[in-house]
C-alpha cells in the first residue's frame, strides 16, 4: 500500500518507484569565511558559531547550473547502469536556472541525449528537490513512466548581493541528481508531503520579472534588488524549524513507520542550529541527520541530493533501511519524504557495453551539436550571398533601364 499526498486515504498499487542511481557535482574552487572577510564585515568566528558553515564552492567562468547538472546526472546514471534513452522524465529542481525558458531541464535533455525524455525545471527554493523526487515518484507509481532523472542543481553565487552580509557568507554552488527506476518490489519511495504558505513569500526571494508589482501596490521596490537575493534570517529561521518536526512526523505516519524506524535524516543544509534544533523537537541524536553544511554552505534544491550522495559514500544507509529527506525554503515552502533504501545495481555483463554506449552517446551529442551549429552558420552564409545577388541584381536592373 502507498499514500497518495494528500489526506486522502492509502491507495494498493503494485509499483514502486526505487531510487536506483545517485551523483553529485561541485565546483572546484572553494571560497573560505576568511576570504569572505575581504568582501563583507564579517568574521570565521561569527560565521561558524551561527551557521556552522566554513566554506562554499563557486561556479567558475565555464561552469553553470546545467553543466553541474550534467555532471551530476551522467553520474546518476552511470551507478543506476541506465541509458539516456531510457528516461521518460528530467526534473531540474532549481531557483537558478540558465534561463526562464528554454529550461535547464531541457538542456540537460540535450547533452545527455535522453531523446525519448520530457524535461522541465520545478521551482520551489530549497524544498525543490524534494518536490521534484514526489512528482517523478508518482508518474512512476501511476503506471505512466519507468525511469525518471530529478536533479537539484544551484549557482546561488550568482544571485547574491555581495554587500549584504547577512545572506552572502550563506549560501554556495553545487548539484545533486537521483535515478528513480519502476519496480514491483516493495519499498523505494513510501510517503511524502508537501506544503506551501505564499503569506510568507517575502521572507525571502529572487525577484525577477513583474516581481514588484505583484509585491508592492504602489510599486515601490521595497529595497529588493533585481535578479538579486533578498532574506529575513531571523523569521526564515524560526518557519524552518517549527516546520521540520513537524513535517517529518506527517510523512512518517504516511508510511506507517516510526522515528525510531529511521536510520538517517536528510535535511536541507542551511544552518546547524536549525538541524540542532530539529532534532530536539524530534527527540533524537543530532547524529542521526547528514550534516555537510560546513564544506558547501547552502546549496538550495542541490544540498539534499548532495548529502544524500555523501551519505550513501559514507555507508550511512544499508538496502531495506528507512531514511526522511526535509527541506524548506522560499514560497514559503516545505517538504518532507520517507523512502526504504534500495541500494545501487550489481554490475552485470551489460554494465561495461552500457557505460560504452553512454559514452557513445554523449560523444555523439556534441558532435550532433557542432554539426547544427555549423548547419546555422552555413545557411546564414548562403543567405547573405542569396541577398547580396539579389541587391547586384537589382542594381543592374537599374542600370539598364536608365
Ligand atoms: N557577519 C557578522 N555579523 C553579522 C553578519 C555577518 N555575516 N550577518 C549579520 N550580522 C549581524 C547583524 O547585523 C546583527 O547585528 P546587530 O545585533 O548589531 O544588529 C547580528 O549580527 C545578529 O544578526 P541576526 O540576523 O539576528 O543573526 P542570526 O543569529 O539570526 O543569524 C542567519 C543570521 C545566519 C542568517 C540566521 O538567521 C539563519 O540562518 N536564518 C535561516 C536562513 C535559512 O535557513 N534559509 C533557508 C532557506 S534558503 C532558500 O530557500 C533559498
Amino acid at each position: 500500500m502507498v499514500t497518495p499526498n494528500n489526506d486522502m486515504p492509502p491507495i494498493p498499487t503494485t509499483r514502486y518507484a526505487h531510487i536506483v542511481g545517485w551523483g553529485m557535482a561541485v565546483p572546484e574552487t572553494i571560497l573560505t569565511n576568511d576570504d569572505l572577510e575581504a568582501i563583507v564585515d564579517t568574521s570565521d568566528d561569527w560565521i561558524r558559531s551561527r551557521t556552522g558553515i566554513k566554506e562554499r564552492r563557486i561556479a567558475g567562468e565555464t561552469e553553470s547550473t546545467a553543466s553541474l547538472g550534467l555532471k551530476a546526472a551522467r553520474k546518476a546514471l552511470q551507478v543506476a547502469d541506465i541509458l539516456p534513452t531510457d528516461i521518460d522524465l528530467i526534473v531540474v529542481a532549481t531557483s537558478t536556472p540558465e534561463n526562464i525558458f528554454p529550461s535547464t531541464a531541457s538542456l540537460i535533455q540535450n547533452w545527455l541525449g535522453a531523446n525519448r525524455a520530457g524535461a522541465f525545471d520545478l521551482s520551489a527554493a530549497c524544498s525543490g528537490f524534494v518536490y521534484g523526487l514526489d512528482m517523478a515518484a508518482q508518474s512512476i507509481r501511476s503506471g505512466s513512466m519507468q525511469v525518471a532523472l530529478v536533479i537539484g542543481a544551484e549557482t546561488m553565487t550568482r544571485v547574491m548581493d555581495w554587500q549584504d552580509r547577512g545572506t552572502c557568507i550563506l549560501f554556495g554552488d553545487g548539484a545533486g541528481a537521483v535515478v528513480l527506476k519502476a519496480s514491483n518490489v516493495e519499498g523505494g519511495v513510501l510517503s511524502a508531503v508537501l506544503r506551501s504558505d505564499g503569506s510568507g513569500g517575502e521572507m525571502l526571494g529572487i525577484p525577477t520579472v513583474g516581481s514588484e508589482d505583484l509585491y508592492h501596490s504602489d510599486f515601490s521596490t521595497h529595497g529588493h534588488k533585481m535578479h538579486k537575493m533578498h532574506m529575513n534570517g531571523g523569521e526564515v529561521f524560526k518557519f524552518a524549524t517549527r516546520v521540520i518536526a513537524e513535517s517529518i512526523q506527517q510523512a512518517l505516519v504516511k508510511a506507517n513507520i516510526g522515528i525510531e524506524d529511521l536510520s538517517l535524516i536528510v535535511p536541507h543544509q542551511a544552518n546547524l542550529r536549525i538541524i540542532q534544533a530539529a532534532a530536539r523537537s524530534l527527540k533524537v541524536e543530532p547524529e542521526l541527520f547528514a550534516v555537510n553544511l560546513e564544506r558547501y554552505g547552502n546549496t538550495s534544491a542541490a544540498s539534499i541530493p548532495i548529502a544524500l550522495c555523501e551519505a550513501i559514500d559514507q555507508k550511512r544507509l544499508n538496502s531495506g533501511e528507512y531514511a526522511a529527506f526535509i527541506g524548506f525554503g522560499g514560497g514559503l515552502t516545505w517538504a518532507s519524504m520517507i523512502i526504504q533504501w534500495t541500494g545501487a545495481k550489481t554490475p552485470d555483463a551489460r554494465s561495461g557495453i552500457n557505460q560504452q554506449r553512454r559514452q557513445f552517446s554523449y560523444m555523439l551529442v556534441r558532435w550532433r551539436t557542432q554539426w547544427k551549429r555549423l548547419n546555422q552558420q552555413v545557411s546564414n552564409f548562403l543567405e547573405q550571398i542569396t541577398f547580396r545577388r539579389s541587391r547586384i541584381q537589382r542594381l543592374r536592373d537599374k542600370v539598364d533601364q536608365l
